[in-house]
């Protein structure tokens, strides 16, 4: 992100300290029903949201907190807004949880249980939830100095409903580092400390502590390895293991931007090991691997605390390549859906593959299937909704998938075997005009190598997420067409493609 993003100023943060409003999460009245609103993906009442932040699960609840602009909708001075679920699918919204202070906005982190009481915030009994967040002076950042980022805490012992900033911030001061931000904290029970990963513009930092209050520097990773067409951000860091095997992996989340494989922002992962002190990487320097490869997931990192040791990610549904000019109103941005992170092994190498949260399925309406078939031209496979699920199983040949309205608008979705990659194209699908970068070609590569090609497709109103084989190659899409997709097709432009099974389902809106 560049620090022309930060120029809404210090009067507007004033200003905006100390109104909170709890919004109306209820589709009522046309609430929730606005053009382009989606109907199963969170996204605040009104105003500006980006990054995902402090995810946790505590006491039967998933907490999400999110960067915040609770007065306009471009970015402005930083809040944590804050929504609750019980299933990750439905959300309970919370008034703002942290305003800007003395010493900055609240830029994005995470948040832990503090199950031993190690900070002495709560007790064993009724252990304090944590946030660790980066403060960002506007003021220092104005007066050109480069030490304007720092990273502070605050607890609450009420699950989340009120929060207390610790007296003592910042807890990390700045090293003389312009980008120091974004800290993810864990619990590290082999070396029985918190650890947390920050990143500083082009490497990442990990620090350690023994009371979420006094840190200390353990080792640097990344300035020679991965991307590094943009700065780094939003980093995270956790153990995955194959499923039926031995080995525990480590890895690593850098967010970047710019610099993402379809431009703008995007969100890779290193895959390694992790001693207590330092992370080092299994791959050469060189090689970059991405969580998703659609341009509209940034700024993803884990949820803490969760059931069974799941790892369950969540992005920004977006890209600052456009994300302020979007024709939204009067909110700006949702989140992906949730989706559970595993360590696949695809023809000897491992990836982290990405699928959605089961619980989506809920919402499943007027399911249809299509059986076993041979598609020669094209299949009508739905219309009238532009909420849905499209499951199945399609022979490795070209095929595509497109979504659209009686106005001639479309988004297409599909496979191409000559180059052996995934595409979107999202040149004609409504109003493209808010900016350039968003009509580029959007591909990714496939990385298994099946004669079938298994789907999840979950389109919603205004963004389409596809996952193939089993989640190995994700692409998350926005788009705005001027009258809802209501027809979805799909096309076998050679001829002969075989269908295993195929299923649309309609999914009922959670507001
Ligand atoms: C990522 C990011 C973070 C920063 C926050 C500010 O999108 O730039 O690095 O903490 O947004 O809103």
């Amino acid at each position: 992100m560049k620090s022309m993003k930060y120029t809404a100023g210090l009067l507007l943060m004033v200003a905006a300290a100390g109104c909170s409003k709890v919004q109306d999460n209820t589709g009522a009245n046309g609430v929730y029903r606005e053009a382009h609103r989606p109907q199963l993906h969170f996204s605040p009442r009104e105003n500006w949201m980006n990054d995902p932040n402090g995810m946790v699960f505590h006491n039967g609840e998933y907490h999400l907190f999110y960067q915040y602009y609770p007065d306009s909708t471009i970015w402005g001075p930083m809040h944590w807004g804050h929504t609750v679920s019980t299933d990750l699918v439905h959300w309970t919204h919370l008034p703002v949880a942290l305003y800007p202070d003395s010493l900055g906005m609240i830029f994005s982190g995470s948040a832990v249980v503090d199950k031993d009481n190690t900070s002495g915030f709560g007790t064993p009994e009724k252990p304090a939830l944590v946030a660790v967040y980066t403060y960002h002076d506007p003021v220092g950042e104005k007066q050109g100095r480069n030490d304007f980022q720092t990273q502070g805490i605050a607890y609450s012992t009420d699950n989340g409903r009120n929060w207390t900033k610790y007296k003592n911030n910042p807890v990390i001061s700045n090293p003389g580092q312009r980008d120091f931000r974004d800290p993810k904290v864990f619990w590290h029970e082999e070396s029985k400390k918190w650890v947390m990963i920050l990143v500083a513009g082009d490497h990442a930092e990990l620090y350690g502590s023994p009371d979420l209050k006094s840190w200390a520097k353990l080792s640097d990773f990344g300035k020679e390895y991965g991307a590094h067409g943009g700065v780094w951000e939003c980093p995270d860091l956790f153990p995955l293991t194959v499923g039926g095997e031995q080995e525990r992996k480590w890895i690593m989340i850098v967010n970047i931007n710019p610099g993402a494989p379809n431009g703008g922002s995007g969100t890779q992962y290193f895959i390694g090991g992790f001693d207590g002190t330092r992370f080092t990487c299994d791959t050469p320097p060189a090689k970059t691997s991405w969580i998703d490869y659609g341009p509209d997931n940034y700024a993803g990192i884990t949820w803490s605390n969760a059931p069974g040791d799941k790892k369950i990610f969540i992005g920004w549904m977006s890209n600052w390549a456009y994300a302020q000019a979007v024709p939204t109103s009067p909110w700006r941005s949702a989140n992906t859906l949730p989706r559970e992170l595993k360590l696949v092994r695809i023809n000897d190498s491992l990836r982290v593959s990405s699928t959605p949260w089961p619980d989506v399925e809920k919402q499943k309406a007027d399911v249809k299937n299509f059986g076993r078939l041979v598609v020669n031209d094209s299949l009508d496979l739905m219309s009238g909704t532009a909420t849905a699920m499209i499951e199945g199983s399609v022979e490795a040949k070209d095929f595509f998938f497109t979504l659209s309205n009686g106005n001639g608008e479309k988004v297409t979705v599909g496979y191409e075997l000559k180059t052996n990659r995934f595409f979107i194209d999202r040149k004609s699908s409504g109003k493209i005009d808010f900016s350039t970068d968003f009509s580029r070609d959007i591909t990714a590569p496939r990385f298994a190598s099946g004669q079938m090609i298994t789907f999840t497709m979950v389109a919603d109103v205004s963004s389409i997420e596809v996952f193939f084989d089993d989640g190995a190659t994700v692409m998350t899409a926005l788009f705005f067409p001027r009258q809802s997709y209501d027809r979805l097709k799909m096309y076998s432009p050679s001829g002969g493609v075989k269908i295993d099974s195929l299923s649309v389902s309609r999914l009922a809106p959670i507001w």
